[in-house]
C-alpha cells in the first residue's frame, strides 16, 4: 500500500486559523498587534515569492507586517544599522532578513544582529544554543515544523532511528537537535558522509534537506519508513520537487510528504506562530516598564 500522505497544507491552514482566533482574543484585550518586520534585500524572484507567502499569512492572522525593501547595493553596515533601530522599537515584535542576502553581506553577522528575543526565524546562535540544551524558546521554524508533521504520524519518536541529510545551520543541525531532543537516536549525513545509501536504509524516520532533485533513491527507503522531503527544487520544465525520488519512496514509505505541500507551508505557519510568542514577550516588557513608570 503507498504511503500515507503528511498534509502540511491542511495543518499550517489549522494552525493559522488558531493563531486568528488568539490574534482576536489579543485586540478584546487591548494588547499590542503583533507586528512582524520583513527585510528582503535585492530582487531575487524565489525570495519575493516566500516574502509574499509570509505576508499574506500575517494578513491572514491579522498580524501586522512591515515590509523593508532594501536594493542589493546596500552596505553590511546599513542592513545592521536598520536591525538595530528595529530591535530598539517596541512596536515590532519580530525581525525576519530572508535569506540568500547578496554576496558582500555576512548573512551571521546579520542574523547575530537581530536580538534573540525578535529572532522570529529562530536562526541566532542563542536560539539554536537554547535547542540544544533543552531550553527551547524561538525554535527555528522548518525543523519545528517538521516536528509537528511527524507527531500526525507518531505518538512518541523516543528510540527511532532518525537520520537527517544535510547539515545547514539553517535546516539539518537543529533538525537534529529536534530530534535528539524528542529522544530519537539521530544521525546526520553530510558532503563527507561514506555511504548515504546504507545510512538511509536504516532509518525509522529520514529527513531530507540538501536541495538536490533525486538525491535519495525511493530504493534505499526501509519498508514502512517516515520520510519528509524538505528539498523545493525548480525542474526545467518548471515542475516543482523534492531531494527524494518520490514515486518510489512512496510505495515503500509509511508516511510521506509531498512537494509542495509538505514541510514548506509548515516554515510559514511556525514563523507566525514564532511571531506570537514574541508578541507576548513584548508584552510582559510593555509591562514590566509601566510598573517601573508606576513606582511599582
Ligand atoms: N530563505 C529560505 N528559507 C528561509 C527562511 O525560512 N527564513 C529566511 N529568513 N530566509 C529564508
Amino acid at each position: 500500500m503507498p504511503a500515507a500522505i503528511l498534509d502540511g497544507k491542511k495543518l499550517s491552514a489549522d494552525i493559522i486559523s488558531g493563531l486568528r482566533a488568539e490574534v482576536v482574543a489579543r485586540e478584546q484585550d487591548g494588547l499590542a498587534v503583533p507586528t512582524l518586520a520583513v527585510i528582503l534585500v535585492g530582487g531575487d524572484p524565489a525570495s519575493q515569492v516566500y516574502v509574499r507567502n509570509k505576508r499574506n499569512a500575517c494578513e491572514q492572522i491579522g498580524i501586522r507586517s512591515v515590509m523593508h525593501t532594501l536594493p542589493d547595493t546596500v552596505t553590511q553596515a546599513e542592513l545592521l544599522a536598520l536591525i538595530g533601530e528595529l530591535n530598539h522599537n517596541i512596536d515590532v515584535h519580530g525581525i525576519l532578513v530572508q535569506l540568500p542576502l547578496p554576496a558582500h553581506i555576512d548573512p551571521e553577522s546579520v542574523i547575530e544582529r537581530i536580538e534573540p528575543h525578535k529572532d522570529v526565524d529562530g536562526f541566532h546562535p542563542c536560539n539554536i544554543g537554547r535547542l540544544a540544551v533543552r531550553m527551547p524558546d524561538l525554535r527555528s521554524c522548518t525543523p519545528y515544523g517538521v516536528m509537528r508533521l511527524l507527531a500526525l504520524a507518531h505518538d512518541d519518536l523516543k528510540g527511532m532511528h532518525a537520520v537527517v541529510v544535510g547539515a545547514s545551520n539553517h535546516v539539518g543541525r537543529p533538525m537534529g537537535l529536534e530530534l535528539l531532543l524528542a529522544g530519537c537516536t539521530v544521525t546526520t549525513c553530510h558532503r563527507f558522509t561514506r555511504d548515504l545509501a546504507s545510512q538511509v536504509a536504516a532509518a525509522d524516520i529520514v529527513v531530507v534537506a540538501v536541495g538536490k532533485p533525486g538525491l535519495v533513491k525511493g530504493e534505499w527507503i526501509k519498508p514502512g519508513a517516515t520520510v519528509i522531503d524538505v528539498g523545493i527544487n525548480r525542474l526545467p520544465d518548471g515542475r516543482l520537487c523534492g531531494d527524494v525520488d518520490y514515486e518510489v519512496a512512496r510505495e515503500r514509505a509509511a508516511w510521506i510528504t509531498p512537494v509542495p505541500g509538505g514541510v514548506g507551508p509548515m516554515t510559514v505557519a511556525i514563523l507566525m506562530e514564532n511571531t506570537l510568542r514574541a508578541a507576548r514577550k513584548g508584552d510582559r516588557v510593555v509591562t514590566e516598564m509601566l510598573l517601573q513608570q508606576a513606582g511599582v
